[in-house]
């Protein structure tokens, strides 16, 4: 299963390499919600480290656009790449953090603004599920600092952009002391995926429902309707982040929550982040199944175009000794191909 995703960020990488991206239109998990939702926390959770900017206010002012590709180094270790910083490998998550500040703050400036721009970013790590994420803005309705006085809509269409496209996953994040009517996330869900079927709701911030209440109608799919469900997580809380309470507490401090709340008990083994990336995990495989003819014809599409311009201008290997970049990628998308009918033979041949 892995292995077919694993495809896919790299014909993501080659695509993006010659600027078609648009034309493949790869599948990708889009979390979206309002300011302070927990949103990036919801990422960090499912990545297991800490290197995304979080806290109160509008702290998450840029896309990011992150892969996150299983890898098991010889030594263990994990790593972050930045498309703008190259080959540079980031070792240190903290690092990773300041350098999304840092970039965040080159084109969004220092105060509030945002900008549409993405970042990219790779992590290699054992401990990953090989996914494609993005993280946005939260949607907000007063500007402040910078924000131009259109900031909401900005943002709307910001978030629309990416959810839109009909192959993208939408993580609809809620937080569970806010009322479901009113969520933001779901009414855009909603608008572009009416019938709920690429939507998965989280309702985030249990650990912080008023007393004698709690959110099990929701989580058991009575209080609104969403084929593919509703998960709820516990993420870390501002004091955990200060406290730079680890990873691996905090998951433990989730499954337990869920184990030993007297509400959450019975459906425990369907709460949490380690269930929400199985989920995920599970959605977006049978997503890229689903979509790889499509994926095969593009693809061979842009082969012949390709040979058909090397054919225009001649290959000028033969002319100036060094390999040109058509003739590379040709080759890179002609392998790339011939991994995807493999790919599809095993899928079809392990799923029958
Ligand atoms: P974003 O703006 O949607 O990306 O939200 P963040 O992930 O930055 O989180 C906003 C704030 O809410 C941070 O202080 C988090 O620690 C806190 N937070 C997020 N999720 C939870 C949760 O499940 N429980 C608690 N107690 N705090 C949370
Ligand atoms: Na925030
Ligand atoms: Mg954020």
């Amino acid at each position: 299963m892995d292995d077919l995703i694993k495809l896919t960020n790299k014909l993501q990488t080659v695509v993006s390499s010659i600027n078609a991206h648009d034309t493949l239109d790869l599948p990708q998990i889009v979390v979206v919600g309002s300011q302070s939702s927990g949103k990036s926390s919801v990422l960090e959770s499912l990545v297991q480290r800490d290197f995304l900017p979080r806290g109160s206010g509008i702290v998450t002012r840029r896309p990011l656009i992150l892969q996150l590709v299983t890898q098991r180094q010889p030594d263990g270790s994990e790593y972050g790449e930045f498309l703008h910083t190259k080959d540079k490998k980031f070792f240190d998550f903290s690092e990773i953090r300041q350098e999304i500040e840092r970039e965040t703050s080159r084109l969004a400036g220092d105060n509030k603004g945002i900008s549409r721009m993405p970042i990219h970013l790779r992590i290699y790590s054992p401990r990953v599920l090989t996914l494609t994420l993005v993280d946005l803005p939260g949607l907000t309705k007063i500007p402040i600092g910078d924000q131009p006085s259109d900031i909401e809509k900005q943002i709307r269409t910001l978030v629309m952009d990416y959810i839109t496209k009909p192959n993208s996953i939408i993580l609809a994040v809620t937080p569970a002391n806010a009322d479901l009517v009113n969520s933001d996330s779901l009414k855009l869900a909603r608008q572009v995926d009416p019938e709920g079927k690429r939507t998965i709701g989280v309702l985030s911030k249990l650990d912080l429902m008023d007393a004698g209440t709690n959110a099990l109608d929701v989580l058991t799919g009575r209080a609104y309707p969403l084929k593919l469900g509703f998960i709820g997580v516990v993420n870390r809380s501002q004091q955990d982040i200060l406290t730079n309470k680890p990873m691996p507490d905090a998951v433990k401090a989730e499954n337990e929550f869920f184990k030993q709340h007297p509400s959450y008990r019975s459906i425990a083994n369907q709460c949490g982040t380690q269930y929400l990336a199985k989920q995920l995990n599970q959605i977006l495989f049978h997503h890229i199944k689903d979509k790889l003819p499509e994926l095969r014809s593009k693809l061979n599409a842009l082969i012949s175009q390709t040979q058909q311009e090397l054919n225009q201008y001649g290959d000028p290997v033969l002319t100036t000794g060094t390999m040109h970049r058509g003739s590379l990628i040709l080759r890179l998308l002609t392998k790339f191909a011939n991994d995807f009918v493999a790919a599809i033979d095993g899928t079809s041949s392990e799923m029958s």
